[in-house]
């Protein structure tokens, strides 16, 4: 144990001086595909080797392979923070290596998970009735969401497999999670539908409404909506009241999608984000996008919890129980499940309600700020409305000047952000989600941007 203390005290001490300058080290990897694996021995090693070789190839080999989603200049697809209390406990829970499936392998990791998905229903106002799992992403929250509402739908797919003629319903501007979800669960992605957003990326109603009209009558069997509160490409919202009304009209499962703006509910003027969400059927947001949290941990709500435990609840006889506690293995597709709770355990209490909105409150403060001075800037247009950590924006030119202007950006090593394509446009993304990057770093980014459009322009 003497070795492990050394190192331990070794490691928290790098980890410290990590945390407080990401910045020391190139935000985006330099290296190229298959660099690390020509550098690692393609043999294990027979016997076992000293700590200190370990480490060493660590910062050798592995640390040039690295991202640093850490870098307060991370700032593509839904940049995010490993903040120091989820570190610490991500520390503990290796060290319990709790594995949770029933609730007597480990009480405290069914029942942190009950009390934490409590506190942050409560700070959504959501029902207290709905139950909470935790997943490791929203990909896997959202196939849930789909084999719940198969199972209500068509209760014999249990025994008998899915019918045919199930059909999902999502935005054009939906994350690719719910068709991989339909394609996963036999579904197919025919049975998808891509219902037409508006100008502003949120979905019709009428589209809906008139799309499952059609499935009706062609005697198909409309069987979930999924609603996306923040989608991935502009944080758009789309109109969950309305939506709601249609999907309990029609008797289908609405799942709501609010994997990356969820967590903005939680500050109190942006509570409006969820309105409407009372009446889904699920929810999924992921405190690995923007609470402060490290991958993996998503949060999967279900307001029907018999329905999910008909859809996952399989029992062998050497799991039998006869206890009472809830045994989390029969609302989900895994069996083992990591103590995710801790880490997020510590980051609600650490930070506090209060401590977390307002992180999330300056973040979107500071983007409005650098999307005023893009929009002030005639060379470029905003290309959706934002309004919360992501700004989208392209020169007023070619998609391959942006797309040369995007790569040049990268490509100096200072700055990493992303694009998406809107309205068949090539469009340049900037989204904050790191507790270090502060009002100064945009201004930064728009400065180093401004300098590189005049030379791409120029070439
Ligand atoms: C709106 C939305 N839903 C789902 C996902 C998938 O998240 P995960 O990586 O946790 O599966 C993303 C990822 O960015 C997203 O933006």
């Amino acid at each position: 144990m003497q070795e492990f203390r050394e190192w331990g005290h070794k490691l928290i001490d790098w980890v410290a001086d990590y945390l407080d300058s990401p910045e020391t080290h190139p935000v985006l990897s330099r290296l190229q595909p298959n660099d690390i694996i020509k550098a690692l021995p393609t043999q294990g090693p027979e016997q076992g080797e000293p700590m200190e070789r370990i480490f060493a190839d660590f910062e050798r080999v592995i640390l040039p392979g690295i991202t640093h989603w850490n870098h307060p200049n991370f700032l593509a697809y839904f940049a995010n923070s490993s903040s120091p209390p989820a570190i610490l406990a991500e520390l503990l829970a290796a060290a319990l290596n709790a594995n949770g499936f029933l609730w007597k392998v480990s009480p405290a990791v069914t029942e942190l998970e009950a009390v934490t998905l409590g506190w942050l229903r409560d700070w959504f106002g959501l029902p207290a009735d709905w139950f909470g799992l935790i997943l490791d992403t929203a990909s896997t929250s959202t196939l849930h969401a789909l084999a719940a509402a198969r199972v209500m739908v068509a209760p014999e797919t249990r025994d008998d497999g899915a019918p045919q003629g199930l059909i999902v319903y999502c935005s054009d501007q939906a994350h690719s999670s719910v068709e991989k979800g339909a394609m996963s669960l036999g579904f197919g992605r025919k049975q998808v539908r891509l219902i037409p957003s508006d100008s502003e990326f949120r979905m019709i109603p009428e589209a809906l409404a008139a799309a499952i009209a059609k499935d009706r009558a062609a005697s198909l069997k409309p069987c979930c909506v999924v609603a996306t509160v923040g989608s991935t490409s502009t944080t758009s919202i789309d109109p969950v009241q309305a939506i709601a009304d249609i999907t309990e009209r029609e008797n289908i499962w609405l799942h709501i999608d609010a994997a990356y703006a969820g967590s903005a509910a939680i500050v109190p003027e942006y509570r409006w984000l969820l309105d409407g969400c009372e009446r889904a059927d699920s929810l999924v947001f992921n405190p690995h996008k923007w609470l402060m949290v490290p991958v993996d941990c998503s949060v999967f709500y279900c307001r029907n919890k018999a329905v999910l435990r008909q859809a996952f609840s399989l029992i062998p006889e050497y799991l039998e129980t006869s206890d009472t506690g809830v045994n989390l293995m029969d609302y989900g597709m895994p069996l083992g499940r990591r103590f995710r709770a801790l880490k997020l355990w510590f980051v609600l209490r650490y930070y506090g309600h209060a401590g977390l909105a307002q992180i999330i409150r300056e973040q979107i403060a500071m983007t409005r700020t650098l999307q005023d001075l893009i929009a002030a800037d005639p060379r470029f247009e905003i290309c959706a409305p934002g309004g919360l950590s992501v700004v989208c924006f392209r020169l007023r030119d070619t998609d391959e000047t942006n797309r040369r202007l995007l790569e040049s950006i990268n490509a100096a090593g200072e700055f990493f952000i992303s694009h998406t394509v809107l309205n068949g446009r090539y469009v340049l993304r900037i989204a904050v989600g790191n507790m270090k990057t502060s009002a100064e770093t945009l201004k930064s980014l728009w400065e180093a941007i401004r300098l590189f459009e005049s030379l791409v322009v120029k070439d």
